[in-house]
């Protein structure tokens, strides 16, 4: 039989990497990409049914030709893993609008460069699955979170309107939405991480959601997630009330 192909982007470290060796182990060919060619090499040079496809996702037309290259390579490709993101703590709490143009290159439009590049593919073969991961920051407003949280709940409304749009094609859409997991980019918060876990727990997760499971939304640790959902549902004001009191918002003067 003929092995299943996933191609993952944010594939150099953290959530990305941490999958491409999961479905790597359970002997699927993956492709991963990321900008840091050194640390794809890495990874691939450990891992046989790992081959790496640098890419910087801002690039629209790189995006397209590395997808022809893993077509080429692969023939098939089952899955699809969008995972590049940015999140700079320190220059969230202003509103910075160069910082929050380069957050929304990256996460919505990198994203969006990397589903256009296989929109065809995917619509023409009428099976797979498109996976955009976003973040639980994208459910609803947080303090100190101008251009990220923005960011993911624009890729969260993408993925429900790609969801009917690809539908159509009997392609699946996934949102993958993670709590805190210890990543190069958690370790730049400066606050304790309620519920933080690992990359291979993630990898867990996401491995089941996406080939046990059939659900729109992958969410973990529940234990987080579930809270958050029922927060997500509440008036304004109470929901203000209680996010302040959980995160110590302070009103400035
Ligand atoms: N960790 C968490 O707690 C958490 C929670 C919710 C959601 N998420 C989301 O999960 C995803 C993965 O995050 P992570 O925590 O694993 O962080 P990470 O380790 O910093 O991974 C980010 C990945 O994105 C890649 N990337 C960034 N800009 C890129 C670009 N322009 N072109 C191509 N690749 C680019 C990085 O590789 P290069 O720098 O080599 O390009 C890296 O592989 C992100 O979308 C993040 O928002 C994470």
């Amino acid at each position: 039989m003929n092995k299943k192909t996933i191609w993952i982007t944010g594939g150099s470290t953290g959530i990305g990497k941490a999958l491409a060796v999961k479905f790597a182990n359970e002997g699927w060919n993956v492709a991963i990409s990321a900008r840091r060619e050194g640390l794809l090499n890495e990874i691939s040079d450990n891992h046989e049914n790992i081959t790496p496809f640098p890419l910087d996702v801002t690039d629209k037309s790189k995006c397209k030709e590395v997808f022809e290259k893993i077509k080429n390579k692969f023939e098939n490709i089952d899955i699809c893993f969008f995972s590049t993101g940015t999140w700079n703590p320190k220059k969230e709490r202003d509103i910075d609008i160069e910082q929050i143009e380069e957050v929304f290159k990256i996460n919505f439009f990198g994203t969006l460069n990397t589903i256009k590049a296989v929109e065809e593919y995917f619509k023409t073969r009428k099976s797979g699955t498109i996976t955009i991961v976003s973040s639980i920051a994208g459910y609803r407003g947080l303090p100190n979170s101008t251009g990220y949280g923005p960011s993911k709940s624009a890729l969260n409304n993408l993925a429900e309107s790609l969801y009917f749009d690809f539908g159509r094609s009997n392609v699946r859409i996934c949102l993958v939405s993670p709590g805190f997991i210890k990543t190069p980019m958690t370790d730049k918060n400066d606050f304790k991480m309620p519920f933080l876990k690992t990359t291979e727990y993630a990898a867990e997760k996401i491995y089941d959601g996406l080939v046990n499971k059939k659900t729109f939304e992958i969410h973990f640790p529940k234990s987080l997630t579930i809270v958050l959902k029922i927060l997500s549902f509440l008036p304004s004001k109470i929901y203000f009330g209680l996010v302040g009191k959980l995160t110590k918002y302070q009103k400035k003067d």
